[in-house]
């Protein structure tokens, strides 16, 4: 997002939003090592529910298993401040929610529509366009979740071409996908105005399973080839289902289930 005034930003967002608590309290820079870190940082204090964190570019961009997630001006870095009351058994869901929100907003924007890799990839054409990164900071009395979304949006190809080449996916940004550029303010406010959704409907019922449904409708993954990575071993199989905890349900060839469990790498065929 290119930052110009930080005050006529925040107006505009404010204007937009039509949540009750995303989005309330924003920091937004022009330049940053890492939305992550700083909202992982961020003293109780200023850690309200709902806090955002955003920068038009990150110096040292955070992924999953501590890789680099390379983050040039264009593209939407955002981390989300969450203050749950619910067990970290639970946090799986909150990875399904931002994966799902970035899925509607980008189709109410562009109407492409995305699917969703497990557990919190977002694919257009089966390259990644977003991936989403879930701190948990516990300490005695409270939780926090920083939820981070790094969405590759007005960002032309040659910037990212080689930077997933440590995974197994190909990268790929809003830009080329739709072709032309999307308003980040309006991304920003659709994201939040549908995480809130989720959020809201999963804390008040309980029920993970409209949001698992709805994971599903939005994945192809299932019936596919898979090789799945589980420390040191290495299982080929089918990916079957998720379950109600969140896990993937993979079919390996004498037909016994595995099931794999938050951040393990899950490559299809
Ligand atoms: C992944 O590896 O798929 C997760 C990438 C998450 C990147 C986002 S960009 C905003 C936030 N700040 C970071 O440093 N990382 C996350």
């Amino acid at each position: 997002m290119k930052v110009q005034k930080e005050s006529v930003i925040k107006a505009r967002l404010s204007k937009l939003l039509k949540t009750k608590k995303l989005g309330k309290h924003v920091y937004i820079f022009n330049e940053l090592d890492s939305t992550q870190d700083y909202a992982n940082t961020l003293p109780k204090s200023e850690s309200l529910h709902g806090t955002i964190v955003l920068a038009g570019k990150q110096n040292i961009g955070k992924g999953r298993m501590g890789r680099n997630w390379v983050s040039p001006e264009g593209g939407l870095w955002m981390s989300i401040i969450l203050i749950p009351d619910f067990s970290v058994d639970n946090i799986i869901f909150t990875q399904f929610i931002a994966a799902l929100a970035v899925a509607d907003a980008v189709f109410e924007i562009t109407k492409i529509c995305c699917k969703l890799k497990w557990p919190n990839d977002v694919l257009i054409n089966g390259k990644k366009v977003c991936g989403i990164l879930v701190d948990v900071n516990v300490d005695n009395e409270t939780k926090k979740i920083v939820m981070g979304i790094g969405l590759n949006a007005n960002i032309g190809i040659s910037f990212i071409n080689d930077y997933l080449t440590s995974q197994d996916l190909k990268a790929t940004t809003l830009k080329e996908e739709y072709g032309n550029e999307v308003d980040l303010l309006f991304l920003v406010k659709s994201i939040l105005e549908r995480i809130e959704y989720y959020y809201d409907n999963f804390i008040s019922c309980g029920n993970t399973s409209e949001i698992i449904d709805r994971w599903k409708q939005k994945s192809d993954m299932f019936g596919k080839k898979a090789t799945v990575r589980d420390g040191n071993q290495k299982f080929v199989g089918r990916i079957f289902d998720i379950d109600n905890t969140g896990a993937l349900l993979i079919k390996l060839s004498d037909a016994s289930i595995k099931k794999i469990i938050y951040y393990d790498n899950v490559t299809l065929h």
